[in-house]
């Protein structure tokens, strides 16, 4: 019985040596290991082994079992290793990789994104309205009189249909108090369009930054500490910041804001940079006609408002003197911003 347990080991151990494949592989595990195979049939053969043989003959099937299933692992591992080391043929994993050119944000958006953060971090929230307005949105709830110049022709996209391109993101203001009651805290960033000549600080399309806050006993002081410390987020806390008394027909009172900076590598100066201003009680009373309600009553709440070119935002982060240079698209310029 021993001698013939040892050929049946030999004889597995041959066959699986000369195998190749992984089918072949699972044949010799089934023909020797299987229920019906080789080492099974022989286990069956103890019935007839004299009682003192059994411990000795019991020990050499275990070590035939062991022996054949640690080659057929050893084989099954040597194929595995053998099929990937072909996957990789010609494959020199050490080499260092081919870099994959990286895309960039453009700078107006970098610059946005990091207005819009500041902004936030003050408590305000996104909102927005469309790019082609109604006449009632963009100038009339703004208490802009029907003579004004920017409602000119001249001055304004105008359609057939008589709904215009925005002129400015004021319109977003309406907007939203149109469908939100008090107190709300928006900025609203998003293109607007005059009819300007281009040249280099004017394009016929810019982007603003809009911003509102309405709530009770909101006052003059918070709209200048609120800008101020935006600017100087921006900025850098050396900006100097002034409000100029200004004429806006929704707000009143009304202001320019402008800023001392240095600007890359130029001596500082004073650049007019925001319009400001406490929103002008008839933009109230117009929502409240709207609205059908007293919400934004201006018996009971007050607000402020500002907007600002994002445009020249960017123009001043990162001293670009020629506004035309953000819409050409010309990598070699993007590139230093990437
Ligand atoms: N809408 C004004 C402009 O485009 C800026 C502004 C916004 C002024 C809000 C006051 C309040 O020039």
């Amino acid at each position: 019985m021993l001698d013939a347990l040892e050929q049946l080991k030999n004889d597995a151990l041959a066959e699986i040596s000369s195998h190749s494949t992984e089918a072949e592989l699972e044949g010799a595990r089934v023909k020797f290991l299987g229920k019906k195979g080789q080492l099974a049939a022989a286990s069956g053969g103890m019935r007839d082994v004299a009682k003192e043989d059994k411990p000795a003959v019991g020990a050499k099937l275990n070590e035939v079992r062991t022996a054949i299933t640690e080659a057929l692992d050893e084989k099954n591992m040597a194929l595995t290793n053998a099929k990937d080391a072909a996957a990789f043929d010609g494959i020199d994993a050490s080499l260092p990789s081919r870099p994959i050119p990286q895309g960039a944000l453009h700078p107006l958006t970098q610059v946005q994104h990091n207005a819009v953060s500041v902004l936030r971090r003050m408590g305000f929230s996104l909102a927005e309205g469309p790019e082609i307005e109604t006449e009632w949105h963009c100038f009339d709830a703004l208490n802009t009189p029907t003579d004004h110049p920017a409602r000119n022709e001249s001055d304004t996209f105008y359609f057939e249909n008589g709904k215009l391109l925005r002129t400015h993101t004021s319109s977003v203001q309406v907007r939203t108090m149109e469908t939100t009651a008090p107190p709300i805290r928006i900025i609203a960033p998003g293109s607007a369009f005059r009819r300007d000549e281009v040249d280099a600080t004017h394009l016929p399309v810019f982007n603003q930054l809009e911003g509102l806050y309405v709530d009770e006993d909101v006052t003059l002081a918070d709209l200048k500490g609120t800008l101020e410390f935006f600017f100087q987020e921006m900025f850098g806390k050396n900006t100097e910041v002034r409000f100029r008394p200004h004429f806006f027909p929704f707000t009143e009172p009304s202001f320019e804001v402008d800023l001392k900076l240095e600007i890359k590598g130029q001596a500082a100066k004073w650049i007019e940079i925001a319009g400001c201003g406490m929103v002008d009680p008839a933009v109230f009373d117009s929502v409240g006609k709207t609205r059908d309600d007293d919400e934004y009553s201006p018996k009971k709440i007050s607000g402020f408002a500002f907007g600002m070119g994002i445009d020249r935002l960017a123009m001043i982060t990162y001293g670009i003197p020629d506004l035309r240079l953000l819409i050409e698209n010309d990598v070699r310029f993007l590139n230093q911003f990437a």
